[in-house]
């Protein structure tokens, strides 16, 4: 048998990079270059017996699409490598068709009727849905409450043993506001909490959750994994083999919030350049911050790269750079905001983020135009609060066209 004949070794990759470009491939059996689109809902057995061993567990393969496939494992085992990169630790990813898939599938999975979560005020509109419209109805309640302030959250975990889960998201959508994970997770483990972290906005290149004890980490990989917005996805990632393997692949399965081999595949092409994206995001906001920082049109700029910003420590101590996402506050109020909205050239107005365009949404004229004003008002969003994925275009061209557009506002 010649050499060439044996796998070849498994190299040892010291560079983000190399894990983000080469983490979770394998030789394809056809010798394809990129790993296939697996578009196939089911796999063959070469007999009885070894359908029977896999089923069994006793073997490992691929069964049918709900459960796995080829695509999803990439996929799942590169963030599963760059969530852990440089910890001494595995955790295994399970790839869902949505961020809100992955977080269904967490919460299910590991919350009971009686149970309560605890959980800060800034999330994700559709998280805040789960947790405060749909957990209820199978007797599971939220407290959410300012996770900002330590003694608060500790008092919160003290008073009410019902509370069974601290579920945080740092940065959050759509303030930016940035918790504490290495002290909250602390606190969260001296009462026996379970803990999860969304870390959408950061992505595992700026911040690894399990580096601080985090049980469960989940990612809306539609944004800054993808990158290119051509794909939504989501995925849960614990660091509890068995429980990963048994309880939430169960409720995986069982709730068929499947991804699907097309966008896996674009999702692990995205990924390897996410290194490379994220730093030239992360330099083009602190430039933008700063630009915006000292227009006349603008009163106040939330950058949490600015040392104004009150979660700037914060994001210093647990983040590698404060992130592509921020926002302004026009002084032209509603009609500045749109004004200024209508005049953008090269920027897109739209309202999601994480992909190569500078994108930006006024959510007062937007996602919260049907939102009363007093209501909206007291999560921060005022009137001429414009929100900006900022890009990673060339930063002179993202600031000239801020700038023609907000003449005269
Ligand atoms: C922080 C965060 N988590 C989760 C989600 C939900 O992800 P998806 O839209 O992929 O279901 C989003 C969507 O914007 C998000 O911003």
């Amino acid at each position: 048998m010649s050499a060439n004949s044996f796998p070849p070794k498994k190299p040892v990759l010291t560079g983000w990079s190399s894990q983000a470009v080469h983490g979770g491939h394998r030789q394809d059996p056809m010798y394809a270059h990129l790993v296939p689109i697996y578009a196939s809902s089911t796999f063959v057995f070469d007999n009885a017996e070894q359908g029977m061993r896999r089923f069994s567990g006793q073997e490992e393969g691929y069964i049918y699409g709900r459960w796995g496939n080829p695509t999803f494992t990439e996929a799942e085992e590169k963030i599963a490598g760059l969530e852990t990169f440089g910890l001494d630790m595995e955790v295994k990813g399970i790839l869902h068709a949505s961020g809100m898939a992955a977080i269904s599938t967490l919460l299910l999975s590991t919350l009971r009727p009686g149970d309560k979560v605890l959980s800060h005020f800034s999330l994700y509109g559709g998280t805040d849905g789960f947790l405060t419209q749909l957990l209820p109805q199978l007797g599971i309640d939220a407290v959410i409450t300012d996770l900002r302030d330590l003694d608060n959250a500790e008092d919160c975990m003290k008073k009410d043993p019902a509370i069974k889960m601290l579920y945080l998201e740092t940065p959050a959508n759509p303030t930016i506001q940035c918790v504490d994970l290495e002290s909250l997770t602390a606190l969260a483990r001296h009462y026996n909490l379970i803990t999860a972290c969304d870390n959408t906005f950061a992505t595992p290149y700026l911040q690894q959750p399990f580096k601080y004890g985090t049980d469960y980490v989940v990612h809306s990989t539609t944004k800054f994994l993808n990158g290119h917005g051509t794909a939504i996805g989501g995925i849960l990632l614990g660091k509890d083999m068995e429980k990963m393997q048994t309880v939430q692949t169960k409720t995986h399965r069982l709730l068929g919030g499947n991804a699907n081999p097309f966008d896996a595949f674009l999702l692990i092409q995205g990924m390897k350049t996410l290194e490379l994206r994220m730093d030239r995001h992360c330099r083009n906001a602190m430039d933008v911050a700063n630009f915006l920082n000292s227009h006349s049109a603008v009163a106040h700029v939330n950058y949490t790269g600015l040392p104004n910003h009150p979660d700037y420590e914060v994001a210093a101590k647990q983040m590698r750079h404060p992130g592509a996402m921020l926002s302004f506050e026009l002084k032209g109020g509603l009609q500045g905001g749109i004004d200024f909205m209508n005049k953008l050239q090269m920027c897109v107005r739209t309202v999601s983020l994480g992909t190569c365009d500078t994108l930006l949404s006024h959510p007062a004229s937007m996602t919260h135009y049907s939102v009363p004003k007093a209501e909206r008002e007291k999560y921060g969003i005022t009137e001429g609060l414009i929100r900006m994925n900022v890009g990673i275009e060339n930063v002179e061209d993202i600031v000239n066209d801020l700038e023609q557009a907000l003449a005269g506002i």
